[in-house]
């Protein structure tokens, strides 16, 4: 923190998966202060994950107060406020009380499982991919809603009669900022509402047919807006008054803060789990390789940018596991200490396909494993295999995009909490065969959601004046031979293998 940066700022809002968090940006895109919370975790059944949504607000509203006043600033000296958050968790409250009628049901949740398979019935998974890009899949949001709308008493009555809102986490906390039920502002941007598989890619609106089938009543969604520009003011709070100037999925938002304004331009962020996006500037492209075609960004009422996507469900999360479920390290930076005091995995693999296994598979009946065990295996060694975990689903995944886009990879731009673990790092550029760069402001997703918030209001004049702040930080060589390269991926796409059909 560099409490002495001249003002005015920026102040984004990443509502993230496992904590919420505020950080003030100045024009430099120098990070001046952060403040962050995390929320619970609810696990009610295997597969299933939900977050209290008033519990968020409350986190929302604290840490937005706390980087603040961490930054000795206040209202005044901020410009605007930009919004990000975890993509695709699903929430339904009451436009006149406010409160959520469930809790949030979280992206990495499998409860719509059985439901996405009878959906896809007699037609398959890619059922509504020409229209959203997305392969049928307990991920997304639209079921979800469905879900909520046959398992609540009373509910779909309700949201038919209009008294109930949808929104994932931007919608909800923009809708709080602006005065909930003193005349909160219902939207969300072009970036979520592609994550719901409700919204039409090419016409950047809500598809009739798929709210038919999917059952969901077009009185709960929200405005689809721009991913930049002013949606309304804050109203109350330490906030009271400022323009409400973005609104980002967070992955979208490290794209847009790595300043990937080129088409062929790509990041992967290390958080909960890992997203790699490709810009592909105005065409949405079909993967062959199952990847996503999502929406990159739209500033304002210029031409949408799209986006490939190859998404991992479980990579920090993974770590956290390590930590809270089984209790073989205490913090999550010892997992590094942990294996680094062994050579190798020791023939140990660990697949966590917790909510199935995203792509390039698609598969919700997978489910984890740990392969390879014998009696020489220590708890080292699952440390190296965890963290090798994330590095060889990366690989997986930019093959698929070098598939689909037909070019190779020559550097993977990274960002996000993971790649402060160095050997993490090193045996990602090792499995890649490729450079791992990191720039020097990795908080990225909090800060594209600025930038958007910024050029909305003219803080910044253009995407060139962001791309001059993009200044490199680290870089990781690839050191490993391709022999071993070759062994280790082969017996991890075998172990990657026997985690598919565990669920019937
Ligand atoms: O699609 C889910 C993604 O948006 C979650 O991101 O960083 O909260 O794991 P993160």
């Amino acid at each position: 923190t560099d409490a002495h940066t001249a003002g005015p700022f920026i102040a984004a809002i990443d509502q993230g998966t496992t904590s919420s968090r505020c950080i003030v940006f100045d024009k430099d895109g120098r990070i001046v202060s952060v403040d962050q919370k995390e929320h619970e975790q609810i696990f009610p059944k295997p597969g299933w994950v939900e977050h209290n949504a008033a519990e968020i607000w409350t986190n929302v509203q604290e840490v937005v107060a706390g980087a603040l006043s961490k930054a000795g600033i206040t209202r005044d000296d901020v410009k605007a406020i930009g919004i990000t958050n975890q993509r695709e968790t699903t929430l339904l409250w009451d436009r006149a009380t406010g409160e959520p009628v469930h809790n949030a049901i979280v992206w990495q949740d499998t409860r719509t499982d059985a439901l996405c398979r009878e959906l896809g019935r007699n037609v398959g998974q890619d059922r509504f991919r020409r229209e959203t890009g997305l392969p049928l899949a307990s991920y997304f949001a639209g079921p979800k809603v469905r879900w909520l709308l046959d398992n609540v008493e009373g509910l779909r009555e309700r949201a038919e009669r209009g008294d109930i809102l949808f929104g994932t986490m931007d919608s909800w906390v923009i809708w709080n900022l602006t005065g909930g039920v003193d005349g909160g502002v219902h939207v969300t941007d072009v970036t979520n509402a592609s994550r719901t598989m409700l919204m039409n890619l090419h016409t950047m609106a809500w598809d009739d047919k798929i709210l038919t089938s999917m059952e969901v009543p077009a009185a709960v969604l929200p405005e689809i807006r721009s991913s930049s520009e002013v949606y309304g003011t804050a109203k109350g709070g330490v906030l009271d008054g400022v323009p409400v100037a973005s609104a980002l999925g967070d992955q979208q938002a490290a794209l847009f803060g790595q300043t990937c304004f080129s088409e062929g331009e790509a990041k992967s962020t290390y958080g909960t789990g890992t997203f790699m996006l490709m810009n592909t500037g105005g065409t949405p492209v079909n993967s062959y390789n199952g990847l996503l075609t999502t929406v990159g960004y739209r500033i304002g009422d210029q031409a949408p940018v799209y986006a490939l996507e190859g998404s991992i469900a479980v990579t920090g999360s993974l770590v956290q596991w390590m930590r809270d479920q089984m209790g073989l390290i205490k913090s999550a930076a010892e997992i590094e200490t942990l294996a680094l005091s062994v050579e190798d995995n020791g023939g140990a693999y660990v697949v966590p396909a917790f909510s199935g296994l995203f792509a390039p598979y698609w598969r919700s009946d997978a489910r984890g494993v740990i392969a390879g065990l014998t009696r020489y295996v220590t708890k080292a060694h699952i440390a190296r295999a965890v963290l090798e975990a994330t590095a060889w689903q990366t690989r997986e995944i930019t093959d698929a995009m070098t598939k689909d886009s037909g070019v190779e990879l020559t550097a993977l731009k990274v960002d996000g909490g993971m790649t402060s673990n160095n050997l993490l790092m090193q045996t990602l550029a090792d499995v890649l065969d490729a450079p791992v760069v990191r720039p020097m402001v990795a908080e990225t997703t909090c800060l594209g959601a600025a930038y958007a918030a910024g050029l909305a209001v003219g803080f910044w004049p253009d995407t060139d004046a962001l791309r001059a702040n993009w200044r490199r930080a680290a870089e990781w060589t690839p050191r490993m031979d391709a022999d071993r390269r070759r062994s280790e991926y082969k017996n991890w796409l075998k172990a990657v293998e026997r985690t598919m059909g565990w669920i019937e």
